[in-house]
């Protein structure tokens, strides 16, 4: 039997966070065996918001040797480039013809996005959703392993699908998300109410994977709590509870156990472990990166059949929904 199709990617605009890793990459290897896997770097979709081209090509390379970092193996899953796929940014234009602009300007990421950079929204942020489709459904991806905020995202793409297989007939598998239900929504350490990004202002809103051991103890330490002095699991402790789901995600002990460890147990306490569990857990993915990231011969080998490999994919869905949609296919004379 064929095996299941899994695909998801991560934007290379600055280093990763532990809500990157935690809600996502952390989940990546675990298909490796059973499933056909494809892990791209999109660097198309980072160019919606401004980018410096010198660091942007800097932080390619470095979510490529962190994926490494953290278990992806080039010999059981493709691991590329968008950008080296050509496919993606055609199949987007595709998709963009069946879009409605109702369903885009209800995307909340892109709400959210477009009253950050106020000045200056592009039309690529704008239909930046259909491009990620265009990413899911080249590969027919059947799993798409994501934090909750993409929710929104993969619902539109499961649309996309299905109003194209309607429109022309049966032409993309109707991909599903996997959400875990721990994890999928790491908050910001100083304030609990929005999630971890690694575009915060704030440095201590947020950990890298590449922190050093020192920078994540204090900005646990600084992490923000409440006055309860309890530990406890609830919505009216929010800043604790952010802090206990990390600490559950990277042990995998559930929530009601930790709260009973550190039942008698103030709150400086169980953030000096929980720094040690994050430490312990980074720490030998930091090593793995120092090695990788040095090896530029070895990243670009990967990147170079990652490329051939989801190139071979890509081009077979391309030409389908060409052939669909009314184009006259391409004679190639130089043969
Ligand atoms: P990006 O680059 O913002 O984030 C990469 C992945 O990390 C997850 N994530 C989080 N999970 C838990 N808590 C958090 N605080 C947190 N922050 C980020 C995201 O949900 C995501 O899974 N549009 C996507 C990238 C993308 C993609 C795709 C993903 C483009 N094409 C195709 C899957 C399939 C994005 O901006 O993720």
């Amino acid at each position: 039997m064929d095996k299941k199709t899994v695909l998801s990617g991560i934007q290379p605009s600055g280093s990763l966070t532990l809500g990157n890793y935690i809600g996502a990459l952390k989940n990546f290897p675990e298909f490796q065996n059973e499933y056909d896997c494809y892990y791209c770097i999109v660097d198309l979709h980072a160019i919606t918001v401004p980018q410096v081209p010198q660091d942007l090509r800097k932080n390619t390379l470095e979510v490529l040797a962190l994926y490494l970092a953290c278990g992806l193996d080039p010999d059981k899953s493709t691991i590329f480039i968008q950008s080296h796929v050509h496919e993606h940014a055609e199949l987007a234009w595709v998709l963009n013809t069946i879009t409605y602009m109702g369903q885009l300007n209800r995307m909340t990421q892109y709400k959210d996005k477009s009253k950050k950079y106020n000045e200056s929204i592009n039309a690529g942020l704008f239909t930046y959703p259909v491009l990620m489709a265009a990413d899911i459904l080249l590969y027919q991806a059947d799993l798409v392993p994501v934090g909750e905020d993409q929710r929104q995202h993969l619902e539109l793409a499961r649309d996309l699908a299905i109003r194209f297989n309607n429109k022309y007939s049966d032409t993309f598998n109707i991909p599903e998300p996997f959400i875990k239900k721990s994890g999928s929504k790491i908050m910001s350490l100083q304030d609990p109410a929005v999630k971890m990004s690694k575009s915060d202002q704030d440095k201590n809103a947020y950990i890298l994977l590449l922190d050093d051991k020192d920078t994540i103890r204090r900005k646990i330490r600084r992490a923000v709590t409440d006055s309860e002095n309890h530990i406890d699991y609830n919505d009216n402790q929010l800043g604790l509870k952010n802090l206990i789901d990390i600490y559950s995600s990277l042990t995998d002990k559930k929530a009601e156990e930790i709260v009973a460890m550190y039942q008698s147990k103030g709150y400086g306490e169980f953030k000096d472990d929980l720094a040690e569990v994050i430490i312990e857990s980074l720490d030998p993915i930091q090593k793995r990166y120092k090695e990788i990231i040095s090896d530029r011969v070895y990243l670009e080998q990967v990147y170079a059949s990652g490329a051939v490999k989801a190139g071979r994919k890509a081009s077979k869905t391309l030409r389908k929904v060409y052939k669909k949609v009314g184009f006259v296919p391409k004679t190639d004379i130089t043969k």
